[in-house]
């Protein structure tokens, strides 16, 4: 699809059919992960994939924004393997920003719904779900077929023109 099109069909779904998702669909998802821009390309990004509803259950402990989608990705990135800048700061949360958001374009090429969720509790998430003390969450992503009534909130169509965010030559 053309990208400004994508991107502007591209929704938050915040309710998911219990259709499953296709194999296939989630490799390509992954696929897209793997193609984003991240600092020095030192790809931090680590993702876990859950579909099994006992961990998709740990994840409703920590989240009101699980939504009942059929399959979740949390997220993270290794804070040992991103790129520090010159000021000494990491840029892991940078690079894991740029995955999440290839992630949810290229779920919308293929028919799914996704929703970046930041509203977590972290500490809980990664006792809950046992993830490994280097890595830090930054989103996780729901995913699934949008319900049959699911539709975008009205924030999703208040899109502020660029001269109202942009500035020629100077401020
Ligand atoms: C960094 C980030 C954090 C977000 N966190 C949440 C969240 O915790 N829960 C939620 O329902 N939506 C969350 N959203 C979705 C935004 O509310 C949504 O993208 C925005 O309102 C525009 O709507 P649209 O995605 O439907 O176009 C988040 C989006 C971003 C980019």
């Amino acid at each position: 699809m053309e990208f400004l099109k994508l991107s502007e069909m591209r929704y938050s779904v915040r309710k998911y059919s219990a259709r499953p998702v296709e194999k296939e669909k989630i490799e390509a998802i992954l696929k897209a992960a793997s193609l984003a821009p991240t600092g020095c390309n030192n790809q931090p990004q680590r993702i876990l994939v859950v579909d099994a509803p006992e961990i998709l259950e740990k994840i409703r402990k920590c989240t009101t924004c699980q939504f009942g989608a059929p399959v979740t990705f949390v997220i993270c990135y290794d804070k040992d393997a991103c790129w520090v800048n010159p000021e000494g700061n990491g840029i892991g949360v940078t690079d894991a920003s740029i995955v999440t958001a290839y992630m949810q374009l290229e779920a919308a090429e293929l028919g799914l719904g996704t929703c970046w969720v930041a509203y977590f509790d972290a500490a809980k998430l990664v006792k809950e779900l046992k993830i490994p003390k280097n890595f830090k969450p930054v989103a996780l992503l729901p995913l699934g077929y949008a319900a049959d009534d699911a539709k975008p909130a009205h924030l999703h169509f208040e899109r502020r023109p660029a001269e109202e965010f942009t500035w020629k030559n100077h401020f």
